[in-house]
């Protein structure tokens, strides 16, 4: 997805509605030093992090210069340079079920001062984010929220959860087979120039992964401040298969207290065969004087526990949504997964919004392949004509665009509504996804 990040100006509704609380919605240029350090102060306080060191003030003004950044300023305050709201975004690859990759916009960096909370300042930039979004030609957006209850309303629905998992060292009997090739330290360093390519397969695999973008892969090898603590702490691993290609990479610390075994931390993993996947967990889970090995953000569905003799080794908890997906153009959003189920069924979605609105027709064939037509207002009613209908908000799509979460689950709570009769089921058969959707980031 190619496209101008700086090339149409701030949305004019923003603009409008901000300016009648006395307020500039500007669209920042990172390329101007000040203007952009500037936001990532107020990005990094509205997140309550410590104030950025230098090098990591340089960090993110790499990250922020392919992006569309957006800040929101009162020129009545002491430092009137520094925005009262932040927002940023990208237009990237989001893998669906298939294995192929949708273009979608990614929202990041929502923050509003303290100070001028609770006046409508992160809905105007929200609602401004969902026109960029479609400007920029996407079919959904998403983001990560760090509370629940905040992008509902735009339109956004969990639409792949995460867990943290812990393995009890204890227990671990590793009964899975051996992978055939092997598992060695390397240098983070070293790694760096084949970590896209891995982590690019590695993301296609995994319905909910979104591509990895540079800064991200020097932040999990810790290249970002080679020299702090949290950093040197970091060991990274590769596994390299029986023709020396490399397939995969972890990178984990241990934490521990003086005298005492630690807990193997995973940082990050990415794999792109299931061998390596196998023999990456196999590394982190039998190691010595640990008591556990722990990793955030990890899969709902892991194997891990048919791969050891006692499954109750493994732990799953703080299952919760992580990707949030917000349906912008529902024909190419459908059009792009791949479906376990042939059928045909009309889809009736209400946005009110008004963005992805209408009535879809969802023709899917023996393959898997979709072919999704938009309906006109004068198309008799699915019901009508006899054919299988479901209607649901723009919230529920996005909920079961993955196979995150089935249609009669939906049904159940009264979000999905079924129009004729085997619809759901239907729709179950056909959205259910092969390996359960997953993001393993934050973003
Ligand atoms: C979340 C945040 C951006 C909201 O900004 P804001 O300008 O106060 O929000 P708005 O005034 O535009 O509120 C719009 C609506 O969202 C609701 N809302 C806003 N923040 C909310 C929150 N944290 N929890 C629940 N509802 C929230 C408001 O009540 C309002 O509801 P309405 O639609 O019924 O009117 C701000 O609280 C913030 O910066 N939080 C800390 C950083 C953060 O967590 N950012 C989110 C990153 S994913």
């Amino acid at each position: 997805m190619s496209f101008d990040l700086q090339g149409f100006p701030a949305d004019s509704e923003a603009l409008a509605s901000l300016a009648a609380r006395g307020l500039d919605y500007r669209l920042v240029d990172p390329r101007n030093a000040a203007a952009a350090a500037a936001w990532v102060e107020a990005d990094f306080r509205g997140f309550h992090h410590a104030r950025p060191k230098q090098i990591e003030l340089d960090h993110e003004l790499g990250v922020i210069a392919d992006r569309r950044v957006h800040g929101v300023y009162d020129s009545t305050i002491v430092d009137p340079a520094i925005p009262v709201a932040t927002v940023s975004s990208w237009p990237t690859g989001l893998s669906v079920p298939g294995g192929r990759s949708v273009d979608a916009w990614a929202v990041s960096s929502v923050t509003v001062s303290p100070t001028h909370r609770r006046r409508g300042i992160a809905r105007a930039l929200m609602l401004a984010e969902l026109q960029n979004a479609r400007a920029a030609g996407a079919a959904l957006a998403m983001l990560t929220a760090t509370e629940a209850t905040i992008y509902g309303r735009y339109g956004y629905a969990p639409a792949a959860r995460s867990a943290t998992v812990f393995v009890d060292r204890r227990r671990v009997h590793w009964v899975g087979p051996d992978a055939p090739g092997r598992v060695q330290f390397v240098d983070a360093a070293s790694i760096r120039e084949a970590a896209p390519a891995i982590a690019r397969r590695a993301v296609a695999r995994t319905p909910g992964e979104i591509d990895r973008w540079p800064g991200l892969l020097d932040r999990v090898l810790g290249l970002h401040d080679a020299d702090s603590g949290r950093s040197r702490a970091r060991r990274v691993v590769r596994y390299d298969d029986e023709r020396g290609q490399a397939q995969g990479f972890a990178v984990f610390h241990v934490s521990r207290e003086p005298n005492e075994p630690g807990v193997a931390e995973f940082d990050f993993l990415a794999a792109a065969t299931d061998d390596a996947e196998r023999a990456l967990w196999r590394f982190l889970v039998e190691q010595d004087f640990v008591s556990g090995t722990r990793g955030l953000l990890r899969s709902v569905d892991e194997p891990l526990p048919w791969l050891l003799e006692d499954p109750r080794a493994v732990s799953f908890s703080d299952v919760v949504d992580h990707l949030w997906l917000r349906v912008i153009d529902p024909v190419t959003a459908l059009t792009a997964r791949r479906y376990s189920a042939p059928g045909r069924l009309e889809i009736e979605v209400d946005d009110p919004i008004g963005i992805a609105g209408g009535r879809f027709e969802l023709v899917v064939d023996e393959a898997g392949r979709a072919e999704v037509t938009a309906l006109e207002h004068t198309d008799a009613a699915a019901s009508a004509k006899g054919v299988r209908s479901i209607r649901l908000g723009v919230r529920e799509l996005g909920a079961i665009y993955l196979g995150g979460v089935h249609p009669s689950v939906l049904a159940r709570a009264g979000r999905i509504t079924e129009l004729a009769p085997g619809s759901i089921a239907a729709a179950d058969a056909m959205f259910a996804a092969q390996r359960a959707p997953h993001l393993s980031i934050w973003f």
